[in-house]
């Protein structure tokens, strides 16, 4: 790495300025996921931060997670498990930023979220909206990166163009790291779980990943379908082929491929209104 790299890595990994989080997260973090008593003490915290909550109700009625009408913290713990809700809230303030400077990534990253689902589904995977949680946050290092260096990300830019080359190249050679460390960086930091981590870290490289690979393939392959579709704005317009490990490892055909893409149309139409919906009134409660 040279000097310049090594100077934007550590502007991007510096802890210190990452987004500030509402406090309630520190809170959440200290209380085990498993014990019955904290889902309904975490449940309280959440809902006593009207905003907060109203953000993540919000979310949790995306179409990304089905539309369960979710109406309290709680329900939504019960049906999107705690895991989901605690990312969820997590990536709440993230999630503002992104709504509204990069409606593009935005809607790349609702698109991700929801044919993430619609792929688990369609194969009976398990934990279906924890994979679509993976699918929604796999590219939050680009929204990182771009907090903290948006000078250096016009020169991303303006690479990707001049050399034809995708948008992970163009950050390696110019920040010496990429947004899929920077995003898995960020998730341990938040303390999120390691099969949202681990996809977020492997999603453009399937073969890596050890503990989660099924979880990754999903989402590198929900990445690469919304893509091909031209939804959203992921960075680049080029896009990759499947890669064999995701194939392997979903033990994927032609037919599954084709089906998922005629559910896809329909979906994109849903996204698309639930975006609008949202940047008229990110903060409004939910209905
Ligand atoms: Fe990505
Ligand atoms: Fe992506």
């Amino acid at each position: 790495m040279d000097e310049k790299q090594i100077e934007l890595k550590k502007i991007i990994m510096d802890t210190k300025t990452l987004p500030t989080l509402p406090g309630v997260i520190n809170k959440l973090n200290s209380l085990s996921d498993n014990d019955k008593s904290s889902v309904q003490e975490m449940a309280r915290i959440v809902s006593s931060d009207q905003v907060l909550s109203a953000r993540i109700l919000r979310l949790a009625n995306s179409p990304s997670y089905g539309f369960y009408r979710v109406s309290t913290i709680s329900n939504a713990m019960i049906l999107l498990g705690v895991n989901v809700v605690k990312s969820l809230a997590i990536s709440s303030s993230i999630f503002e930023v992104m709504e509204k400077n990069s409606v593009g990534l935005w809607e790349h990253s609702l698109g991700t979220g929801v044919v993430s689902n619609l792929i688990a589904k369609k194969l009976g995977l398990p934990e279906c909206e924890e994979i679509a949680t993976a699918g929604l946050l796999h590219d939050i290092g680009k929204v990182i990166i771009s907090l903290k260096c948006s000078e250096a990300v016009c020169e991303v830019r303006r690479m990707i163009d001049e050399k034809q080359i995708y948008m992970l190249e163009a950050e390696q050679e110019i920040f010496g790291t990429d947004h899929a460390e920077v995003g898995a960086w960020l998730a341990k930091n938040w303390f999120l779980p390691d099969k949202l981590t681990e996809p977020i870290f492997c999603h453009h490289n399937v073969a890596t990943s050890e503990n989660h690979r099924i979880k990754t393939s999903v989402v590198h392959m929900a990445d690469v379908l919304i893509k091909a579709s031209g939804f959203g704005d992921s960075g680049d317009n080029y896009v990759p082929q499947i890669q064999q490990a995701a194939w392997d490892a979903l033990k994927l055909n032609e037919q599954i491929i084709a089906e998922l893409v005629e559910d896809l149309e329909d979906k994109l139409v849903e996204v698309k209104n639930f975006s609008l919906e949202l940047q008229q009134g990110f903060d409004a409660p939910p209905p």
